[in-house]
């Protein structure tokens, strides 16, 4: 039978400690802002941007919330992004993925100041973390790692299996797992005998966007799992990439959905935004 490694309680800690560093911060006349653009109706996006703001509020930063409608051009996007690296106030600047299909997510990243990237989806942070000399993360495979580490299993040595290549997650958690020393192997929809692939993993994460994808036959005895999906399952209900009740009794450790990997990215993105403040203002 599994541990459960709760995002609520680990993400809980991760924003307590941004606080008080914060509180210092604010002593020194520093508030860390962060400036969140949405475009469009996407209700789940809406859903996410209001968990942003809420955190902001909790761990005592300020913040800026761009709400556009689905009709906004390009230009108009990149105009905003430009204004927002000028703001002194504002030290992050994240927009909300996806985009509409008539905008484009490259060129409004690009198009951020990287220093103000808390995403760290820049091209200039992702080049950064490759070669392992950064000052973000990116907040969904930062959470995961957090979640790891709680769990007390070292990763040095271990092998880990990532299910999804997105630049978003599957990329940079590889890399993040290469980083401490795990034997990674990255695997998709094109993976051939999947299932004899993730048995070897000590450390499974599962990135794909299918509900119930991983089921236990996929699972090695005693792994830690970690389950990125957020899905709705048949009858509606919120579920994640990895048959949960199914894969309970095999797997060590395991992530619920929701409260698994969810409150992680915010919690991070908040560490995030802390960081950009200290860097924009000189402070170690
Ligand atoms: N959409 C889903 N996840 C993310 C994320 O981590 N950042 C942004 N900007 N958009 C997203």
């Amino acid at each position: 039978m599994a541990e459960i490694i709760s995002g609520k309680i680990v993400s809980a800690q991760v924003k307590e400690r941004v606080a008080k560093e914060t509180e210092e911060l604010k002593k020194r006349g520093v508030t860390p802002g962060l400036a969140v653009i949405i475009v469009g109706d996407d209700s789940a996006s809406q859903v996410y941007v209001r968990n942003k703001e809420k955190a902001c509020d909790e761990v005592g930063f300020y913040s800026e919330k761009y709400a556009l409608p689905a009709s906004t051009t390009q230009e108009e996007l990149n105009a905003l992004v430009k204004e927002l690296n000028g703001k002194k106030d504002i030290n992050g600047i994240l927009c909300q993925l996806p985009l509409p299909s008539h905008l484009d997510d490259k060129e409004v990243i690009n198009l951020i100041d990287p220093i103000k990237d808390v995403d760290a989806f820049h091209p200039e942070n992702v080049g950064a973390i490759m070669i392992g000399d950064y000052h973000f993360l990116p907040c969904t495979p930062a959470g995961v790692m957090e979640l790891i580490h709680s769990t007390g299993v070292s990763v040095e040595g271990k092998k880990a299996v990532v299910i999804g290549r997105s630049n978003i997650v599957g990329k940079p958690m590889a890399m993040l797992l290469l980083h401490e020393n795990a034997t990674v192997e990255i695997t998709h929809s094109r993976t051939q005998n999947l299932a004899d692939v993730t048995k070897t993993a000590d450390i499974l994460v599962a990135a794909i966007g299918k509900a119930k994808f991983v089921t236990a036959d996929m699972v090695k005895e005693g792994a830690v799992v970690i389950d990125v999906g957020m899905n709705r399952d048949e009858n509606g209900k919120l579920c994640g990439d990895v048959d949960y009740d199914g894969v309970f009794d095999k797997c060590g450790y395991i992530t619920p959905v929701p409260g698994g990997v969810g409150p992680m990215t915010i919690a991070m993105l908040m560490q995030n935004t802390l960081t950009a403040a200290k860097i924009q203002n000189g402070i170690d």
